[in-house]
């Protein structure tokens, strides 16, 4: 699918943060099929390491620029520099570019396989060959916006700078230097549109830029809906496949085990909403989604956990065991469990589900 008049692009972070490689995988997919035309390399985009990555972007076709991103084991760079595209008669030359300070949260394992190059310097490289062979001159840029504006003030002849990194959204364009800085926000929810009208100079005369919410009342796409759904039976295959296992010395049990020895902690978390997880699904009408299990049971997805509301009763709702896995013999042997931490809670209290959410603060509510 061609786009005649169009450009779709991504500045990066396609993927979510937590690894997840069947997610992912129909993310590529439904990428292939929007036909991307310009993708760049964002710090979530390694969180299935880059073999994962470089694999996807072979086999779905993802058209990544990256300018300054390399495979640090293979020794070679994540994607060609640019691209240069045709609409009508204006040749578009597309960059991508991380800045370093983008890629700082990534876990050490990841980081280490990816070489990151300053910004400024790959721009002052690429621009002037970029410049020979195109009329317009657009970045992905995965960087803050205070970085981007850095860009745009160094380098006027970029025309358009697409941002990706920060959560923040411009919901109109931004002129810095006579380069258009525009950004979309996170988790899909909005897609960005930017006009331009040009000249017989290919020289922008005039732009509208806006974004565009997605809302439940917009029609979906029939065919992306048609692979969401092979998704979700990937997902339930996984986990029919897990309940098929045995568990491996550590039994989910639910709650109402623990209460006979720890009658106090039992209470307490009763009042906090991890015992209403469920209730919270059913009357959202998702109770049957596999997506929203995993976060709102107990083990869903793992041997012995949480399957349906019939087969597993007593393993619905974030209960003990999702925070303290403890031994089969634990009731006897009365050994102590590690206690949990922040990396316990981010599993579920991720950015997109869980906006600035901080250990400290969470920890006194639910504390017992
Ligand atoms: C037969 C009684 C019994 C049952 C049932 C039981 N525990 Fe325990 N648990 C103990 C004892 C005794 C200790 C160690 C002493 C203490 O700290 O109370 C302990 C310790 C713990 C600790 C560590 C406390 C610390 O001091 O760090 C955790 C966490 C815990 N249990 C969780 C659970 C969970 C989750 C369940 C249900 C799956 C459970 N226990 C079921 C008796 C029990
Ligand atoms: C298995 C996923 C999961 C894990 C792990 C988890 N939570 Fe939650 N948490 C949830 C869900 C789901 C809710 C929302 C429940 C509802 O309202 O239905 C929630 C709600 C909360 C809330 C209440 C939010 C509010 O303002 O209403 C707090 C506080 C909280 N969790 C703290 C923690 C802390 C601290 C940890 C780690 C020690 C943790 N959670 C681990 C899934 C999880
Ligand atoms: C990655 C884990 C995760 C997934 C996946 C997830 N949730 Fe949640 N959900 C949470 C956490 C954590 C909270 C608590 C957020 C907070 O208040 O900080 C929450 C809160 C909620 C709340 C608000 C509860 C309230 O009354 O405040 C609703 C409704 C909800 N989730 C529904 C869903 C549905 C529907 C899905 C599937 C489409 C889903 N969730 C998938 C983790 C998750
Ligand atoms: C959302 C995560 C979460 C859930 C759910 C949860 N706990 Fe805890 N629990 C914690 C954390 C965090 C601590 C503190 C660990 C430490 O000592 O630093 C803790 C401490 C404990 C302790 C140690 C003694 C104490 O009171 O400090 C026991 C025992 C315990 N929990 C039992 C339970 C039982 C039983 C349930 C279910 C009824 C439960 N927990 C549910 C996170 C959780």
């Amino acid at each position: 699918m061609a786009h005649p008049n169009v450009l779709a692009l991504d500045a990066g972070d396609m993927m979510g943060w937590s690894p997840d490689t069947v997610k992912h995988r129909a993310l590529f997919r439904m990428m292939e099929y929007l036909a991307y035309d310009a993708v760049g390399i964002g710090d979530n985009d390694l969180v299935d390491g880059i073999p994962f990555l470089r694999n996807a972007m072979d086999e779905y076709g993802i058209p990544v620029v990256s300018a300054n991103l390399s495979d640090t084991a293979a020794d070679t760079p994540l994607g060609p520099g640019y691209r240069v595209l045709n609409r009508g008669e204006t040749r578009i030359g597309i960059i991508g570019v991380g800045d370093p300070a983008a890629f700082a949260l990534m876990k050490p394992n990841r980081k280490s396989a990816v070489g990151i190059g300053a910004t400024i310097e790959a721009l002052d490289r690429l621009l002037p060959d970029v410049r020979e062979v195109s009329d317009l001159i657009v970045v992905l840029s995965h960087a803050s916006q205070s970085h981007n504006r850095t860009i745009a003030r160094r380098f006027p002849s970029i025309d358009v700078l697409v941002g990706s990194f920060s959560g923040r959204p411009l919901f109109e364009p931004l002129l810095e230097n006579g380069v258009l800085l525009v950004q979309a926000g996170n988790n899909g929810a909005r897609v960005g549109r930017l006009d331009l009208e040009l000249d017989n100079n290919h020289e922008i005369v005039s732009y509208r830029g806006w974004l565009e919410p997605l809302l439940e009342s917009m029609a979906d796409d029939q065919i992306v809906l048609s692979m969401l759904e092979d998704y979700r039976n990937e997902l339930i295959d996984g986990v029919v496949g897990a309940q098929d296992q045995n568990p491996t010395g550590s039994t989910y049990r639910g709650a109402r085990t623990c209460r006979t020895c720890h009658e106090d902690q039992f209470e307490q978390w009763q009042t906090t909403s991890h015992a209403h997880a469920l209730q919270t699904l059913i009357k959202a009408g998702n109770e049957k989604e596999p997506e929203c299990l995993f976060c709102h049971t107990t083990g869903y997805g793992k041997p012995s956990g949480y399957f349906d509301f019939a087969t597993t009763p007593a393993l619905g709702d974030v209960q003990c065991e999702v925070c303290h896995r403890v031994s089969d013999q634990h009731a006897e042997m009365k050994d102590i469990p590690n206690p949990p931490t922040a990396i316990t809670c981010i599993e579920c209290h991720t950015p997109a589900q869980s906006p600035g959410f901080l250990f400290e603060s969470a920890f006194e509510s639910i504390k017992h």
